[in-house]
Formats: structure tokens, sequence, C-alpha cells
């Protein structure tokens, strides 16, 4: 029997190599993750820099948590969706020593990572010291000591929180959902050009990493490309009688939502080269930009109110009080709390989005329509010949 279904499953994947369609691939069985590794920003960060500096307050976490998190949303994030999807538990931040749990994986990302090093504290511009290349290094000692911890246990019990080596790092997905804070740190202080100079620079760290991770045994990596940064509303927020064109059509700053684009641009380029670089890994480029941007320009239609306005945090009178945050205004004190119907709104607090929008990004990027080959995670280990 384990013969014929090894012989059926052989056909499967040659005929998945030699034709290189997707419908080919979806022949093959669901990868059954044992884990997910995640590496990133606030965009994917579930308890990393809550844990390391201060923690995030309510009301984060109050419309599924109902409590905070760690994640700096009102409830889920892109990450926890793929969790769920992929029928494995929420991820532990790696930086959190309470309560977690690293059976079906680890969580790299903090609040405020950049790929590049920045040379700044997070008390100057909430950059974190966790850039892309130490969140390597902490994979590397995560693998080296749970490894050592594993084989040393003598009860099962023992072994319940911590990966199985060497399969559940060779089998897991790698996730990577990180570059925004390159580019915000790029307009506070680089010029255009030197930020576009810095494009290949920021972009090629970013292979850096994982090609740090394949020869480390990781094979399944799942890119998420970086969002329409234009598009926060921190970032029109400031904004006065704006020259014509400076703003699109839905109120995005559109300069830097070109540099995102550009960045996306590379990036990709970058994943099709890293294909040729690593040739056992599965890479599937994921393109977030185009879910965000769907959503902001669709709003309407999509059951959510103007895509700039702020659920959580009071902004009005040129006062901006953010999301739970106090502030004595007039004399009178003002919080700032969440709106009444945050499921409504795409962003959370002016920089990063509502559970309700994630819902709606990762319900259009699960299934592989925006991915690069287009496959969906379920089946993002298997690799194609061509593309
Ligand atoms: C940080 O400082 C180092 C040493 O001065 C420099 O090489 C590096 O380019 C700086 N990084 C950034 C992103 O400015
Ligand atoms: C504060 O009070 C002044 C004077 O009454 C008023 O003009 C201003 O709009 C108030 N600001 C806010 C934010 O309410
Ligand atoms: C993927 O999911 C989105 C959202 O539900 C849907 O609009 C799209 O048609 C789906 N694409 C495929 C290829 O299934």
């Amino acid at each position: 029997m384990d013969f014929v279904r090894v012989l059926v499953v052989g056909v499967f994947i040659s005929l998945a190599l030699r034709d290189g369609s997707a419908e080919q691939v979806m022949g093959l069985p669901p990868c059954d993750f044992p884990a997910i590794y995640n590496f990133g920003d606030s965009n994917s960060d579930t308890g990393g820099i809550s844990a390391a500096f201060l923690p995030i307050q309510a009301p984060y976490g109050v419309n599924f948590f109902r409590k905070p998190a760690g994640r700096d949303s009102d409830g889920r994030l892109i990450i926890d969706f793929i969790a769920e999807h992929l029928g494995l538990p929420y991820l532990s931040a790696y930086l959190d020593s309470i309560g977690t749990n690293y059976h079906h994986g680890a969580n790299f990302a903090t609040g405020g990572s950049t790929i590049r090093r920045q040379n700044e504290t997070i008390f100057e511009n909430g950059i974190s010291p966790f850039s892309l290349d130490i969140q390597t290094v902490h994979y590397d000692q995560f693998k080296a000591r749970t490894s050592e911890l594993y084989k040393q246990a003598k009860d099962p019990a023992d072994r319940s929180k911590l990966p199985r080596p060497p399969q559940y790092f060779s089998r897991a997905l790698y996730t990577f959902d990180i570059g925004q804070n390159d580019l915000a740190a790029g307009f506070r202080k680089l010029s255009d050009a030197q930020l576009q100079a810095a494009m290949p620079d920021i972009v090629n760290q970013l292979a850096s990493a994982v090609t740090h991770l394949y020869q480390r045994g990781a094979r399944a990596f799942w890119i998420h490309n970086t969002g329409p940064i234009g598009c926060l509303p921190v970032a029109t927020l400031y904004i006065r009688n704006p020259n014509p064109g400076f703003l699109d059509q839905y109120g995005c700053i559109k300069g830097q939502n070109d540099k995102a684009i550009e960045f996306n641009r590379q990036l990709k380029a970058r994943v099709i080269k890293l294909r040729a670089e690593l040739p056992q890994a599965a890479l599937t480029y994921v393109d977030v930009y185009a879910a965000k941007y769907t959503l902001i320009s669709n709003t309407k239609n999509q059951g959510f109110t103007d895509p700039l306005k702020i659920c959580c945090g009071r902004h009005d009178n040129n006062i901006n009080v953010w999301c739970g945050q106090r502030a004595i205004v007039n004399g009178s004190d003002v919080y700032g709390d969440t709106c009444a119907y945050p499921s409504t709104y795409v962003s959370w607090d002016g920089v990063h989005y509502t559970q309700a929008a994630n819902q709606w990004v990762a319900n259009h990027i699960l299934n592989g329509s925006l991915s690069d080959p287009p496959i969906p995670i379920t089946h993002a280990c298997h690799k194609r010949l061509r593309m």
C-alpha cells in the first residue's frame, strides 16, 4: 500500500515539475507544515517588542483577545490568520519569556524592525534594535538551544513546548513581512535619490536573510512585499493644502507609494534570482500591496468606511491623542479610545490595520491569487521548475 502511495505521489511530483503549472502543484498533497517561523515588523509581531520594551496597552487587542495581546491591532494580524488557515496555533514571540509555546514555531518579528540596521534607539523613532539580521541570529540561537533541550528532555511533557528537531525546522514555513520601516526611515533621513540608491542594498539584505536560513535547512519561504505606506493615515495626518498630484484619488501620498512599488519591483526580481541561487527552495512572493490597495480603493463595496479614517485615538481640531493614550486638551482629560464600529475601519491606530482589514487581506492572499507562483499557502512547499 505504502509503495502504491509513494508511486502515485512520485508521478504527481514529476508531472508538476515537468509541466510547471500551478494546477499541477495543486494536484500534490498539502504541505502539512509542522511549524511557522516568522520574521518582520509590527505588521506581524505577536508580542516581541511588547515583551522587550513597553507593553502595548488597552484598547489594543480588545476585539479578539479581549485584552492587550502584544499586537498592534484590535485583534488578529495576517500572521494569525495564516496560522489559523494552516491549522497551527498562534505564534509565540521569541522575546517573550512568559507563557510561551514553541512547539509549532516561533515569531522573531518585532514592531519597528527594519531590514537594515538603523543606528537609532527605539526611544527616538520607534525603531526596533532587532533588525532582520539580528532576527536571524535569534533564530540560530533558538534552533540550537531548543534542539539541545529537546534531546536532553527525559519527560515527554518537557518536549511538548519545543519544536521536534530536525523536521520541525526543515519542513516549516518561513514567512517574511518587512521593509516598511526601511522606507519610513528613508523618508525621514534620506533624500529621494539616496533612498533610491539604497534600495538594492535593502532588498539584498532581505535576500541574505533568506539565504542564511536556507543554508541551515529551511526550504519553504512565503515572502510578503510591502504595503502602500503612503496610504497610512499617519502619513497624511499633518498634510495641509497639498499641491495637485501630491495625493492620489484615495488620499494616499503618491510619492511614498511609488517608493513602495519600486521596493516591491526590486524584491520580486531578487526573489526570482534567489530561485536560481537556492535550487531546493520553494520561494513564494506575495503581493500584499495589491491586496491592501485593492481594499483601500474599494472600501465602499467591501463594507468599510473612508480608508484614511482612524478607528482608535482622537484626531480632530489638530489635536492628536493616539490610541490608548491620554492627554489634557483645553483643560480636560482626553482618552484615545476605540471607535464604535472597528470592523468597518481599515486603519486601527493610524499606522496599523484593524483585525477586519487584516482578515480581508489574509483572505485575498492565502489562496495564492496574488502570489508568484500563484500557489495557495497550503501548497507553498512545492517547488516548480519553470515559472
Ligand atoms: C549605521 O552606521 C554604520 C556605521 O557608521 C554605517 O555603516 C551604516 O550604513 C549605518 N546604517 C544606516 C542604515 O544608516
Ligand atoms: C480649545 O479651546 C479654544 C477656545 O475655546 C477653542 O478655540 C479650541 O477649538 C479648543 N480646542 C479643542 C481641541 O477643542
Ligand atoms: C482568492 O480569494 C479571493 C477572496 O475571497 C477571491 O476574490 C479570489 O477569486 C480567489 N482566487 C482564487 C484563484 O481562488
